[in-house]
């Protein structure tokens, strides 16, 4: 690809790192073609970090090797050199690592979006499906901070990881719903965030008894009609600002995004390898 020219009001970033999205592997194979189309070839990503090596006609505030988070929107961020808009860039907080930097906008503000839709409040019981993955583990540490009771449903290998971030890990398979009762200190679950689909929302409304305004899924969208749930997730948090905020929260000490394991660019079809088995801790990132 030759090196994108920024154009009135964007910025040119050289990309330090890219988290990448089991997303992006879903609308590659069609499989979101309703919601978002894909016309090959195309480029694909939009998390990443980096350097500004440009500025467009028009951008203040910024200047040529500024430390920068921010997002594409037009599935390019998995490359040497990115365009964006100026408004979707923020200053990278110094304590803040390459690889955790470019992994927080789609993960992050899905996992915002997520936990601010279900209200919770201190004294709640919210029980979160696919707590230890990208979104996961940035939505339970949300949650912990809004002064919810966490429960992480995930498999053994992460009981660790959870029970260190103030939450109550309950692995997945038989008998759930029980263990999930028997877990929260009211014996009632509040509140219930899907990040894995497959039947958690039916068993958030059905088994458990959590009312469908205060359970969000953001992967089982037949759920979201079937069950009159809510469907919050990245498109209705993906604002520079959110970002920013999280970036911030990272630099104080107060979330940790976990990353599983960083891939060269070139590697970018063993990284999605990695991530369609759906068993990372946190994020696999790709540094050009
Ligand atoms: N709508 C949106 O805006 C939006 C945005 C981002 C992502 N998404 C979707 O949300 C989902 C999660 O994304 P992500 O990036 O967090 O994925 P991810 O990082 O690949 O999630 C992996 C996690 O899923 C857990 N898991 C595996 N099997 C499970 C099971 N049976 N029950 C519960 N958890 C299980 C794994 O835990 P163990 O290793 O312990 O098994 C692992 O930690 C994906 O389907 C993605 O497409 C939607």
């Amino acid at each position: 690809m030759p090196r994108p020219v920024p154009a009135d009001g964007e910025v040119l970033v050289e990309v330090k790192a890219a988290g990448i999205n089991p997303g992006e592997a879903m609308i590659r194979r069609g499989a979101l073609h309703d919601r978002w189309p894909a016309t090959f070839p195309s480029g694909q990503g939009s998390d990443l970090a980096g350097v500004i090596a440009e500025i467009g006609p028009g951008v203040r505030g910024f200047n040529v090797g500024d430390e920068v988070i921010g997002f594409s929107e037009r599935r390019s961020s998995q490359a040497e050199y990115v365009a964006v808009p100026a408004d979707q860039v923020t200053a990278k907080p110094a304590g803040v690592p390459w690889e955790v930097a470019g992994s927080l906008f789609v993960a992050g503000t899905t996992a915002y979006a997520a936990v601010r839709a279900v209200q919770l409040r201190p004294g709640d019981t919210v029980a979160v499906a696919g707590a230890a993955g990208g979104v996961g583990t940035v939505a339970v540490q949300l949650a912990v901070r809004a002064g919810a009771t966490v429960l992480g449903i995930a498999g053994p290998v992460n009981d660790d990881w959870l029970t260190a971030h103030g939450v109550i890990p309950v692995n997945y398979g038989d008998g759930l719903a029980d263990r999930l009762r028997a877990a929260a200190p009211s014996g009632r679950v509040d509140a219930f965030l899907d990040f894995f689909g497959g039947g958690y929302v039916q068993l958030a409304v059905e088994e458990l008894g959590v009312e469908p305004g205060r359970v969000d899924t953001i992967i089982d969208f037949p759920a979201i009609e079937r069950f009159g749930v809510l469907g919050a997730g990245n498109a209705d948090a993906s604002d520079i600002a959110v970002v920013a905020e999280l970036a911030g929260l990272v630099a104080d000490g107060a979330l940790e995004v976990p990353i599983a394991r960083v891939f060269g660019l070139d590697d970018v079809r063993a990284a999605y390898t990695e991530l369609e088995k759906r068993h990372t801790r946190g994020k696999l990132v790709l540094r050009p």
